[in-house]
């Protein structure tokens, strides 16, 4: 069971002989070591598990027989340095609204590169977009008029457009997380689509792309082919309409990571794309419509198992009904199990195989009774002090993170051949009341 737990953890991850039992390291750094030179909570990310999954997406797009690429959802996690790795990869940036276009462009992001995204983008964030980015992907026809206002052709460069549309169609996911059905707030219905493109041509606006996206973390692609066929027939009838073919064509990213050892095992990077590639493909061959360029949207894929989470033991307690593990973080780093209901796992970082003693609650410090990290899961007699390993904490915790009880925000670290470099320093206390102004109470 235990060995099995292992598999979640980022590719680097060896078990070395250290004084008392095995330690757990990862890309070539003793998290022992990690723990006492940054503090705790700590996240972890491991290049070369990012650097994996990048590969293994950009293999398998190698079988689409047109040009392909890759753009990064930046939603997952975003910080100048991963931002920076992303460039240096040759992946575009999807950012979401003014903030996440600032930490591109912070981080030397070329408009080449930068991609924006939103439902309800502010007249700030359309402004920021093209000022900086390469592509926005249009969510609406408020939208669409908005630039349609501030676009002149004398501008140069502006952003090529893309239509985000609703394929009607939604993967197997939580619910919060389904965006391709019919009554979603995100994208643009068939015949929004159909007058949105009668709308660039009449503005001449540079229109180069669609878009759609289903929903996140699905395991099985198959929802993926009904949702292409509805988009190739639209571009059928965009053709008949306004002589108009896509050059782009993206369908999102959502595809899942296995969390705890009972997703495993968990279909690869590879069967998704090679999926969807295919059925781009066929489709627009029965069609008769030229390949688009293949553009792949995935956040949690590429960085959810390059992250760990390191937290510390301070008490053990023992109810009637269990025994808690009280760890020194919990919800304000990862809201995902209080709000999905997300089911991880974790291993104590020193000698982790060790025999399980029954089942352990591992709950987080805040005033809060959902603040439980992990429910029941089988674990070994652990000691307070000691140090519990989170696998798969890559995705969508420091992002949705809060200072929800004064909490302060973890420090990221990066971790590259037996080397580790700060990426992101800790919060501190001025960090709390900065925002703040004094008040003259009376
Ligand atoms: N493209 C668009 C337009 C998206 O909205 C998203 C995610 C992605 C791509 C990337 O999806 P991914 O490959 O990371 O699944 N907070 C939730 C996930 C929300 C996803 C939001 N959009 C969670 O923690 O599971």
């Amino acid at each position: 069971m235990n060995s099995q737990r292992l598999a979640l953890f980022p590719i680097t991850t060896r078990l070395e002989p250290g004084t008392n039992g095995e330690v757990m390291y990862i890309g070539g750094c003793d998290l022992t070591e990690l723990a006492e030179r940054y503090g705790t909570p700590l996240y972890l990310y491991d290049q070369a598990s990012m650097d994996a999954a990048v590969d293994e997406y950009r293999s398998a797009l190698h079988t689409y027989p047109n040009h392909s690429g890759i753009t990064y959802a930046g939603k997952a996690f975003l910080c100048v340095a991963v931002a920076q790795w992303a460039v240096r990869r040759g992946l575009w940036l999807d950012c979401t609204g003014a903030g996440e276009i600032s930490i591109a462009v912070a981080a030397g992001a070329p408009r080449g590169q930068i991609l924006v995204h939103g439902v309800n983008k502010t007249a700030g964030d359309l402004r920021a977009a093209v000022a900086h980015a390469g592509v926005i992907v249009v969510d609406n026809l408020s939208e669409l008029h908005h630039l349609a206002e501030v676009y002149t052709d004398q501008d140069d460069p502006f952003p090529d457009l893309w239509l985000r549309v609703r394929p009607g169609v939604a993967v197997d996911t939580h619910s919060y997380r389904q965006t391709g059905q019919d009554d979603s707030k995100f994208g643009m219905s068939y015949t929004e689509t159909l007058e949105a493109v009668r709308l660039c041509h009449r503005q001449g606006l540079p229109l180069h792309g669609l878009h759609f996206h289903q929903g996140s973390h699905f395991h099985d692609p198959e929802p993926v082919g009904p949702a292409v066929a509805r988009v190739l027939d639209l571009m059928v009838d965009l053709r008949r309409d306004s002589g108009w073919t896509p050059g782009y064509l993206c369908p999102g990213g959502g595809w899942g990571i296995p969390y705890h050892e009972d997703d495993l095992p968990h279909p690869s990077i590879e069967d998704y794309v090679r999926f969807v590639a295919r059925r781009v493909e066929e489709g627009c061959e029965a069609r008769d419509l030229a390949l688009p360029i293949l553009h792949l949207e995935p956040g949690r894929s590429l960085v959810a198992r390059a992250g760990v989470a390191l937290y510390r033991v301070g008490a053990v307690k023992q109810t009637p009904q269990r025994r808690w593990l009280l760890l020194d973080g919990g919800m304000a780093d990862n809201i995902r199990p209080a709000l999905y209901g997300a089911r991880y796992s974790a291993l104590p970082v020193a000698d982790p195989i060790r025999p399980t003693a029954g089942a352990a609650w591992l709950a987080g410090p805040y005033c809060e009774s959902g603040d439980v990290l992990i429910h029941e899961l089988p674990m070994p007699d652990v000691a307070e002090g000691e140090l519990i390993a989170v696998p798969a904490s890559g995705a969508y915790h420091l992002m949705m993170g809060s200072n929800y009880n004064g909490a302060l925000r973890p420090a990221v670290v990066w971790i590259r051949g037996g080397k580790s470099s700060l990426i992101q320093r800790r919060e501190e206390i001025a960090d709390l009341i900065r925002r703040d102004l004094p008040l003259e109470v009376e």
